[in-house]
């Protein structure tokens, strides 16, 4: 994470900076921190009748984040031409410096704000699909990406990769895994697959975090493989990382990486950064002509001018990441403090529900964050997709428990494995009893003899 210094540097509107001093982060004492009493009301507006051990698929706000952002929202119906003319961008650029300081980027410039993962995504393969169209990648070029890749970017490299003339090739990986090395040696056959028939790797498709299974991925280490086999370009899909893992652009060393701000860094939906590395030149997969799919008349302005105006809508979830970074220095340690509490809290429960159903966890802790894949009961019985989805939605309906579940196909010779796993995640409000809750369920399922089976599609 990049370092407090005394004065941080904050731009103008063109992109100049100035030097002020950096407000200090307050100096807590034990006794100013959040206490658990305020954390409940921050999140009140939770339904207590649910356990949500799901913050992975849509983050949370608290309210204080809620009220603020309905100041903006305020202040722009009050008056908008004023709040468009006078406060919408120079407010964009202060969220852009705070995203800046907070991934450590080199430059103002680098930090875009988008909606989202999904449109980080676009931007990165539309620019590889004129990359296709205008000649300057061959036909049958190859881009990698993972298997467990998200569902919509795999959806984005149909429509932006293998439209335009691209060859994508998926790197399998191990699941249950147990060393980042699994991983490293998948990532390396598939390399040598892409450039056996005389291709060119154009690009690799990482992710930091995988969504289901969940799985933290050595990006750094893929990475520098990248580099050494002449894979022009990499981009990070971190949609869970900022707030969950360690997020830092000189360390990991990607020439995009896009990471929410609404899953684990408590901002409203939807707000995402998408880093774009400066690059003194514009070489052939260049990363200075990307353009943001909503085309206004930012056009051309550069990408992050582009995209902090995308036509009249909503933009005030953008506008709070200022309070939302007040709010997370109001606990021991701030994000940092968070994390890594959140961390030892899930694979704590992760081994509570394991050693109480009898099975394992997906990854050793160290492959995970603030999610962590756990075995079902083989006897659950599930046994497809479908299943999974069943079987999460009974245990919302009838018990009160989020919790998304993964189908995990057995492989040939394996004797009674588990093909189901929940992913269960942590985050600062939820309680020892919401896992109480979901251990108990599936036990009481175990004990009436259910079986996926028994639901109606
Ligand atoms: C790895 C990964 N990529 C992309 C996304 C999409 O995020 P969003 O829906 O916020 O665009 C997700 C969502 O969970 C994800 O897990």
């Amino acid at each position: 994470m990049a370092s407090n210094n005394n004065h941080r540097s904050i731009p103008d509107l063109n992109g100049t900076s100035h030097s002020h001093p950096t407000p200090k982060k307050p100096k807590l004492s034990s006794s100013s921190f959040i206490t658990p009493s305020e954390i409940q009301s921050e999140f009140s507006h939770h339904d207590t009748a649910v356990a949500r051990i799901n913050n992975g698929s849509f983050g949370s706000c608290p309210s204080s984040i809620i009220s603020a952002q309905h100041n903006w929202q305020l202040k722009y119906l009050r008056q908008p031409d004023h709040f468009y003319f006078n406060h919408l961008k120079p407010a964009i650029l202060h969220s852009r410096s705070i995203i800046k300081n907070l991934v450590n980027a080199n430059h103002i410039d680098e930090i875009s704000i988008v909606d989202n993962a999904t449109t980080a995504a676009s931007i990165v393969l539309q620019h590889t699909a004129w990359c296709f169209r205008e000649g300057t990648f061959q036909k049958d070029d190859v881009v990698i990406m993972l298997h467990y890749a998200y569902g919509s970017v795999k959806k984005s490299m149909e429509a932006y990769v293998t439209r335009a003339g691209g060859r994508v090739i998926e790197v399998p990986l191990p699941f249950p895994v147990s060393s980042n090395d699994e991983i490293i040696t998948e990532f390396r056959k598939a390399l040598e697959k892409g450039k056996s028939e005389g291709k060119k790797v154009r690009l690799a498709v990482i992710d930091h975090v995988t969504s289901m299974p969940c799985v933290v991925i050595p990006v750094k280490e893929l990475i520098q493989i990248c580099r050494e086999e002449g894979v022009e370009k990499v981009f990070v899909d971190a949609a869970h990382a900022i707030g969950c893992t360690d997020v830092d652009m000189q360390e990991i060393g990607a020439d995009f990486y896009t990471s929410n701000l609404h899953k684990w860094f408590f901002c409203p939906p939807s707000i995402a950064f998408l880093y774009n590395r400066k690059n003194p030149k514009n070489d052939a997969g260049g990363s200075g002509d990307l353009h943001h799919p909503v085309v206004s008349h930012e056009y051309g302005n550069g990408l992050a001018v582009e995209s902090a105006w995308i036509g009249t809508r909503d933009y005030s979830a953008q506008l709070v990441v200022p309070n939302v970074l007040e709010f997370v220095n109001r606990f021991e340690g701030g994000i940092e403090g968070i994390k890594k509490r959140n961390h030892e809290a899930v694979v704590e429960m992760g081994d509570m529900l394991v050693k109480a159903w009898g099975t394992h966890l997906g990854s050793p802790s160290n492959m995970c964050a603030s999610m962590v894949m756990v075995g079902l009961p083989t006897s659950l019985g599930v046994k497809s997709d479908s299943d999974a989805l069943k079987l999460r939605t009974h245990l919302r309906d009838v018990f009160g428990v989020e919790v998304p579940i993964y189908y995990r196909p057995p492989r040939d010779g394996e004797v009674e494995p588990v093909t189901g796993y929940a992913r269960i995640s942590h985050q600062v409000y939820n309680k020892v009893e919401d896992y109480y809750k979901f251990r108990d369920a599936v036990n009481q399922l175990v004990d009436n003899g259910f079986a996926c089976t028994l639901l109606s599609n």
